[in-house]
Order: C-alpha cells, then structure tokens, then sequence
C-alpha cells in the first residue's frame, strides 16, 4: 500500500492535482473538503453543523473529520493506496492518521506540500467563486480567514512529518501540467 498526503494552504491545488494523480497512479482519493460537501448536500445533521463552521472559513472538529475517515479507509480495505487531500489538517488528525495507518502497517509514504504566495490563493478562489458554487469562495473575507486558518492550525502538520522526514515541497505556482510533473517526479522515486 503507498499512502500520500497532498498538503497546501486552501487554492493552492490540491483538489486539481489530486484528480490527474489519482488517475496516474491507480490511489483512492480521499478528501475530507468533499466529503463534508457531500453530508452537506444531503442536508444530514453533521453536514448542517458543518456548513456552519466552513462558511466562517474556521476548521470543523477534529473528531467529526477523523471520524469520516476512519469509517472511508475502513470501507476500502482493497485499494492500492490513499492520496488525502485536505487532511490530516492539525497535529490531532495527523496523530490520529498514523495510528489507523499503523493498523494497516502502511504508514505515510510521503507528504508532496505546494506552495503558492497569499496573493495568488485569494486570486484563484476569487475567481473559481465566480462560478463553483461554493459558499466559503464567495467573501474575501472568508478566503482570508481560511488562509489564517491553515497558518495557525494546519502549517504546523508539516514539522509533525519532518520530524520522520516524510516532508518534500513543490513550487505550487505555474501550469498545471508543470507542478503536476514535479508531484510525479517524486512519487515515482519513492512508489
Ligand atoms: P477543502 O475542501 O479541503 O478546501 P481547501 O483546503 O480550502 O482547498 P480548496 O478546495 O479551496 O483548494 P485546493 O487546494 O484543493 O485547490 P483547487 O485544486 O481546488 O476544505 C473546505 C473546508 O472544509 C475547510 O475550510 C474546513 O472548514 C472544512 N474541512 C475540510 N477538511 C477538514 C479537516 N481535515 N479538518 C477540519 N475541517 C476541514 O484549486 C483552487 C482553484 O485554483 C481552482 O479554481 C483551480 O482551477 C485553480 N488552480 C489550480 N491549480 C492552478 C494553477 N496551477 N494555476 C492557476 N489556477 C489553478
């Protein structure tokens, strides 16, 4: 099993390089934005308390989302791999991640993190607002605040996989099929 986290801040491209890697290389993609999208759209409970707390831009509770994906690797016991996509998101979902892992001792393989300046993140989800439907891409201010978001609770997961020196960065900024290629290069020296 290979298990990778696609780490960045909120438009950096984790949803859009997600999608051409899960294809390329046969992972399961498990993104915890869409799976509370999901709840939301069918009106459950959870999905009604989450909507609350993702238009302020702020982080749903850690024991809600590592719920969800606890429950999602348990209903794909046959899959080559994982890639998560905007989880683990504090130190509590990373430590949590690693011991359901461990239970399958297939541990992360390595974190691919894009980088890509503030000012280029509230530009493209500016714009995808213009159109996805998405309620937390409509406000600048919310944008902000989710950018905000990811430097006080999310940055620090990063140092928690330097620590096991699981951590690679690739520039987030250029073409898709540039920064893609990059995430290649890397998966393919480590798979
Ligand atoms: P989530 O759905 O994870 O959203 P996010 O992290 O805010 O990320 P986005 O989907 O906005 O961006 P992305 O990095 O995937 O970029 P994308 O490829 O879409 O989370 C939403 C909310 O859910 C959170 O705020 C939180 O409330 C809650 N939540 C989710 N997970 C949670 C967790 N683990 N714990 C607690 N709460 C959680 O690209 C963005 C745009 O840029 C697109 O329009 C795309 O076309 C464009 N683009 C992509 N690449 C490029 C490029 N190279 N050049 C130009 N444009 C580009």
């Amino acid at each position: 099993m290979f298990n990778l986290i696609l780490f960045g801040p909120p438009g950096s491209g984790k949803g859009t390089q997600s999608e051409k890697l899960i294809a390329r290389f046969g992972l399961k993609h498990l993104s915890t934005g869409d799976l509370l999208r999901s709840e939301i759209a069918k009106q459950t409970a959870l999905g009604v308390e989450a909507k609350k707390v993702m238009d302020k831009g702020e982080l749903v509770p850690d024991e809600v989302v590592i719920g969800m994906i606890s429950s999602a690797i348990d209903h794909n016991a046959n899959v080559k791999g994982f890639l998560f996509d905007g989880f683990p998101r504090t130190a509590a979902q990373a430590e949590a991640l690693d011991k359901l892992l461990a239970l399958k001792k297939a541990p992360i393989a390595v974190m691919l993190a894009l980088e890509v300046s503030e000012e280029e993140l509230v530009k493209r989800l500016m714009k995808r607002g213009e159109t996805s439907g998405r309620s937390d891409d409509t406000n600048e201010s919310v944008i902000r605040a989710r950018i905000a978001e990811y430097h006080k609770k999310t940055a620090v997961v990063a140092d928690y996989y330097r620590k096991f020196d699981k951590v690679t960065m690739i520039e987030g900024e250029g073409s898709i099929d540039e920064i893609f290629s990059s995430l290649c290069e890397v998966i393919d020296s480590k798979i």
